[in-house]
Formats: structure tokens, C-alpha cells, sequence
């Protein structure tokens, strides 16, 4: 025991540049919620005051998502996260618009929140276009064009990329998509926080957002279905959120979400500001010390202000990460198997040379990061990516 706390006050503090990956609680927001774990505990359809007064919290925090969005309050339903706000929109989409067709669009860069759902539809006997991207990870608006048919239902772009972190031409796909008279969902997990996200200036049907990556607790979410749209209820229940996502709400996590979108909007441009800045001072302590081994995958004036691809030349990726340790957090862009290595798919669909993608990490910064972790994680990954070269 006392060992233990000798070797915890030795040990440095990790540096966290996984924020992709997931953010932490922002204070501000666990203050909010915890009165609605401890104390207010009534269920918001009951017509007492507890109840009433947990309706009241719920209705709040959908307009503060709504604000962060520019949306009506009316189109924000509460989810469990961006898993089951994607997997709402594309099935929802897609079973009820199954009398007109059974084609949906999608990109070959998307999360598996996207491309399993889709596969699900695909063994229901829906057709599946995957389209292409170029190098820097972007889709092409013309081959979604080109893409659509007589029988085309959904088209599903995400907006921002997790692991590139390429932000893709929405505006101009949805109006595509619009002109065509097709419904368009992007899965916007990524980007709600990191950069002004308005679902009216992008023009898109509905929109997917995922608390943990904006500084609210893991298994909250929501999803902004535009008036108007056609969907089906992935469940069926009690009458809870109009109906269309029933179970008694969550409600210490919605207003947690609330919280966090209300702040993601009071200081978007000071934290999109502050995490460029930590991104490029990584980038450039990086490549003082490393020189021209360093490659960057995506193009930086397109992307999150956050996120970072990177290789190092001749580094292998996990070796890189393993050495690392406990000192810096961050993600490989491959998984290893026993006997192979899996290039992601994001890499291997912007045809990433494999001797790259094998030495790619994630870096992504947030809004707690500060210089001098970003000077201990330019120490500790030059230290090791040295080792590792000679
Ligand atoms: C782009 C994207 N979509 C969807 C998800 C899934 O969100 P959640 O973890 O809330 O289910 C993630 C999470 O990593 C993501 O990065």
C-alpha cells in the first residue's frame, strides 16, 4: 500500500491526447447534473412538482443542444449516444422510405456506428454505395451525384472524421441531396463542440451528436431530426420524447448534455482557438526535433482544429505507442493481431501508402490541454521515436 502511493507520487501524470477517443466531464457540467442524481429524482411524466420540475430540466437542455445547432427545440431527441443516434436516422430513414427504394449512399471513411448499420441493411436486402475519398480523406460532392438512383432513400456523410479528422463538403452534398429530394444525415460526433456546426446553413435533415465527446458523460446523445422527416422508431414504448425514442428519461445525463452544449457554445471560438494552437505546436516541436520522418495524413486547412494523423517514418505505430507507455495517451491508426497487422479502414480507403499507415497514431488535442503537456508529449514521443530509429 505505502509502495504504491510512493510509486503513484514518483509517476509523472500522463498527458491525455486522446480527446477523439473520449473527454472528461467538464466541471462545470457535473455540477449541473449532480443535483439530478442526489436530489431531484422525480420521473419527468409525472404531473407532481418533482416530476414537473424534471420535465422542465429535460426541456432545457433540448434547447440548449437546439442552440448549439441553431435547431428548433422540437427536432432534438435524446439517445444513449452517437452510436444510437446513427443507427436511428439510417434505420429510422431507410425502413420508411422502404416502398420508394432500398438504396443508401455512404463514404468509405465512415465510424462502424455507420458502416455496421449499413451492413445490417445490406443483409435486408438493401443496396449499399460506398463512395471513394481522395488522399486527404474528402469526398468528392460529384460522385454522390453520380451515386444516386431513382431508388436512392438516404445519403449518409459524416461531417468530421475521428481519425484524420477531414471535414467533409456538407453544405454542398445536401443541397445535392436536397434537389434530388433525398433525406441526408451526417454523423456529426466528432464535430459538435470543435468547430460551428448550424444545421440550417449545412442544410441537412438530421445530425448526430455524441455527448462524451464534448465534455458531458459517456451514454448521452441526440439526434436532430429535421421537421418533416420521415422515420421509424427503433423502439416502441411509453410516449417519452414525442414518442419516437420511449424510456423513462435520462435525466441527470440530459442535463449534463445540456450543460455541456451550452458551453461548447459560449467558448467555441476560444477552445477551437486554444486546440489549433496545441496541435501546432506539437506539430512543429515535432518536426524540430524529428525532422522530415514526420507525415502528416490529412490536409491540416481542412480539418478538425484538433486532430492530428501522424507517422513516423520506418516507426511502427504500436511499438511506438507500447514504449510510450503510460507517459503520453494516444491511438494507433492499426489494430495488431497475433500474427498481422490491420491497417484502419480510414487509412486504407484514402490509399495510404501501408508503410505509412502501419507507423500512423491519433493525436488529438482538447480544451484542457496545455503547453507544457504538449512539451512533455514532444519530449517523450521524439525520445522514443529516436530510440526506435537507431
Ligand atoms: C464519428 C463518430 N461517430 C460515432 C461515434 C459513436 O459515438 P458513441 O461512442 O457515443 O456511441 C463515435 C465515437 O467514437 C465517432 O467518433
Amino acid at each position: 500500500m505505502v509502495l504504491n502511493q510512493q510509486k503513484q507520487i514518483k509517476m509523472k501524470k500522463p498527458v491525455y491526447l486522446d480527446y477523439n477517443a473520449t473527454t472528461p466531464v467538464d466541471p462545470e457540467v457535473a455540477k449541473e447534473m449532480i443535483p439530478y442524481i442526489q436530489t431531484f429524482f422525480g420521473n419527468p411524466s409525472s404531473s407532481y412538482s418533482i416530476g414537473r420540475d424534471n420535465k422542465e430540466a429535460v426541456n432545457r437542455a433540448r434547447k440548449q443542444v437546439a442552440d448549439l445547432i441553431n435547431a428548433n427545440p422540437e427536432e432534438i431527441i435524446f439517445t444513449s449516444g452517437g452510436t444510437e443516434s446513427n443507427n436511428h436516422a439510417i434505420q429510422g430513414v431507410s425502413l420508411a422510405n422502404k416502398e420508394k427504394g432500398k438504396h443508401i449512399i455512404t463514404s468509405s471513411i465512415e465510424h462502424p456506428a455507420v458502416t455496421e448499420v449499413c451492413k445490417h441493411l445490406n443483409s435486408m436486402g438493401y443496396e449499399i454505395t460506398w463512395l471513394p475519398v481522395d488522399m486527404k480523406g474528402t469526398v468528392n460532392p460529384e460522385d454522390v451525384e453520380n451515386a444516386i438512383r431513382s431508388d436512392t432513400v438516404l445519403i449518409t456523410i459524416m461531417q468530421a472524421n475521428n481519425e484524420v479528422g477531414t471535414i467533409q463538403p456538407i453544405q454542398e452534398i445536401a443541397a445535392i441531396a436536397k434537389q434530388k429530394k433525398i433525406v441526408f444525415h451526417t454523423d456529426a460526433a466528432q464535430s459538435v463542440g470543435k468547430i460551428k456546426v448550424d444545421v440550417n446553413t449545412l442544410g441537412v435533415d438530421l445530425l448526430s451528436i455524441a455527448g462524451h465527446k464534448l465534455y458531458a458523460p459517456k451514454g448521452i446523445g441526440a439526434i436532430y431530426i429535421k421537421q418533416g422527416t420521415k422515420i421509424e422508431n427503433l423502439m416502441y414504448g411509453a410516449g417519452q420524447e414525442k414518442g419516437i425514442r420511449p424510456g423513462t428519461e435520462n435525466v441527470p445525463y440530459i442535463v449534463a448534455l445540456g450543460k455541456a452544449c451550452e458551453i461548447a457554445q459560449r467558448d467555441l471560438e476560444i477552445n477551437n482557438a486554444h486546440m489549433y494552437r496545441m496541435r501546432e505546436r506539437l506539430i512543429s516541436g515535432l518536426r524540430q526535433k524529428l525532422g522530415s520522418i514526420v507525415k502528416l495524413n490529412a490536409d491540416l486547412k481542412n480539418c478538425l482544429p484538433n486532430t492530428l494523423s501522424i507517422a513516423f517514418e520506418k516507426v511502427d505505430a504500436h511499438a511506438l505507442t507500447s514504449l510510450i507507455g503510460n507517459e503520453v495517451f494516444i491511438s494507433t491508426g492499426s489494430a495488431c493481431h497475433a500474427d498481422s497487422v490491420e491497417i484502419s479502414s480510414v487509412l486504407k480507403a484514402m490509399n495510404i501508402d501501408i508503410k505509412i499507415a502501419t507507423c500512423t497514431v491519433r493525436i488529438s488535442t482538447g480544451k484542457y490541454t496545455t503547453d507544457k503537456e504538449i512539451d512533455m508529449a514532444i519530449g517523450a514521443i521524439s525520445d522514443k521515436v529516436l530510440k526506435l530509429t537507431n
